[in-house]
Order: structure tokens, then C-alpha cells, then sequence
């Protein structure tokens, strides 16, 4: 990971859900946003579901509500105060088919086309564009064929209102945030997406000002997979990946995959 934007949700961390909200209210509530785009989620019991950036957890548990008892939820995030919230929500919650891993988004600890649907809310504007696209090809690697990649983010917005609320928002946001906006979404998922996602819906708020967009995994690429210390059968990758820092390897310890 490259950038450590991530290291401001320190201080944001306490206050995060309750600025969601508020923000939130101009475009009807957060409720109905997270649920209209979570909606273009073709989700079904027994799903496997990944959270690239999941923060304090709500759309995890959003969607454990709909993959039910048999599916699998993970979500990742490298912030460990994000987390912390993330895990008390999740233990006043009914779900154990949830799992809340350390993690930036690249690389994942996860084998290749292992899960349904990979999620990112809000999560792509707070990368530097290297780890944006590292985290995409990693999210495209863990994704099944025909499996689904879920974008909530920014948008650019087409009225005074939606311009409005995006230079409010800009004033607490990172350097990242507008290089995001400057790039645009598509022109990102074209970089990081390498011809494998087509989209297949999109929904808007406030005029542009957020976005949510479902795309399809239509090919496989030949992955250069991530090895992790332990996993591989070939002696020279094991050798390398014993030699080689891996944040993983102490993030696997808390986590029930891959198998
Ligand atoms: C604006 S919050 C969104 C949280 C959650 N997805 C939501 O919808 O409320 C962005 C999250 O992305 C995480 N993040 C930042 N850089 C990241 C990276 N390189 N990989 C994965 N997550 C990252 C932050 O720690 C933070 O929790």
C-alpha cells in the first residue's frame, strides 16, 4: 500500500457514522442510499461476499442480512480504530457469517475467484491512484467469473446543489479526493479493470454527487497470484514468500479463509 490516508480515520473513527448520517440526509437518508445501492446487488442465500474498505461495518452487515446463516461476509479495512467499531457492531448483531480482517486492499489474503460480489463504498476516493488500481486487479482477481464488483463513490456532480455539497465535502477530505474526482470513476475502473467489467447499472444521488454502479466480471486474466507464506506447494514461491514482509501473514490469524 502506498498511501496512508487511511491512518486520518484515527481521529474520524468516533465520529464517522454520525457524519454519514447527517450527510446523508440531503439525499434522503442513509438508510436509503446504502440499501438502493446495495439493491443492485444480485445477492442470494449462500453468497460470498468481500468488503474492500468496510469501515465501521454498516454495508458488511447490510449484506450478511441478505447471503443469510450459510453465506460469507468479510470485511477488510487496514484502519484499526474503523475496525474496532466495525467489531462492536458486529457483536451486538445476530450475524456470525461475518468476518472483519486487517487489511489494505492489495494484496487481499483471499485465493483467486473465490467470492460472488466485491464491494467498494466510498472507499477508491481515499486511495492514491497506485492502490487504486492495485486494489481493483485484486478485487478482480478474488472475484468469480460473472461474479459482481459493487462502486459506491463520488460522482461529478451536474447541478448547483450537487457542486455544493461536493466542495463541502472536499473541504475535509484528502488530497486523494480530488485527484479521484479529477480521474472519474470510469476512467479508473478502465485502468484498474483491464477490460474485465462491463457495467451493468448505475444509480445516482444529489444530481452526480454520489454514484453507485454494478459491474460484471466478464474474463479472467492470468493472475500473478499473491503467494502467502505457508500456501504454496512450489518450493521457490514459498521460499519467496517466506522472505518477503507480508502484512497477511498476522491478518490470517483471524481469518477463516482462504482454505
Ligand atoms: C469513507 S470510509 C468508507 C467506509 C465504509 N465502506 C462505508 O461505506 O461507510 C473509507 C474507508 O476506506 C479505508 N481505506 C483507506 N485506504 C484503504 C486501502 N488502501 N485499502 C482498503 N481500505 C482503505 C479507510 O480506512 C476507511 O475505513
Amino acid at each position: 500500500m502506498k498511501g496512508e490516508s487511511y491512518l486520518r480515520f484515527r481521529k474520524i473513527a468516533p465520529w464517522y457514522d454520525v457524519g454519514v448520517k447527517l450527510l446523508a440526509l440531503s439525499m434522503g437518508g442513509e438508510a436509503a442510499v446504502r440499501e438502493k445501492i446495495l439493491g443492485l446487488l444480485p445477492l442470494n442465500t449462500g453468497s460470498r461476499v468481500l468488503e474492500v474498505g468496510c469501515g465501521t461495518g454498516t454495508v458488511a452487515l447490510m449484506a450478511a442480512g441478505r447471503v443469510g446463516p450459510t453465506g460469507e461476509v468479510v470485511g477488510i479495512d487496514p484502519s484499526t480504530e474503523m475496525l474496532a467499531r466495525a467489531r462492536k457492531k458486529l457483536v451486538k448483531s445476530k450475524f456470525r457469517q461475518v468476518a472483519l480482517l486487517r487489511s489494505a486492499g492489495a494484496p487481499l489474503p483471499f485465493p483467486d475467484c473465490y467470492f460472488d460480489a466485491v464491494i467498494l463504498f466510498f472507499v477508491l476516493h481515499e486511495m492514491v491512484q497506485e492502490d487504486r488500481i492495485d486494489s481493483l486487479q485484486e478485487a478482480l482477481r478474488v472475484l468469480k467469473l460473472d461474479g459482481h464488483l459493487l462502486v459506491a463513490d463520488l460522482g461529478r456532480p451536474e447541478s448547483k446543489v450537487g457542486r455544493l455539497l461536493q466542495q463541502l465535502l472536499l473541504l475535509v477530505e484528502e488530497k486523494e479526493a480530488a485527484d479521484f474526482l479529477r480521474r472519474g470513476l470510469s476512467a479508473i475502473i478502465g485502468e484498474g479493470g483491464s477490460g474485465e467489467l462491463t457495467e451493468v447499472e448505475r444509480v445516482i444521488f444529489a444530481h452526480h454527487f454520489v454514484q453507485g454502479v454494478l459491474y460484471r466480471k466478464i474474463k479472467n486474466r492470468p493472475y500473478e497470484q499473491q503467494y502467502y507464506a505457508g500456501q504454496n506447494n512450489d518450493p521457490e514461491k514459498e521460499r519467496k514468500a517466506s522472505s518477503t514482509p507480508c502484512r497477511s501473514r498476522t491478518f490470517r490469524a483471524s481469518c477463516r479463509f482462504p482454505s
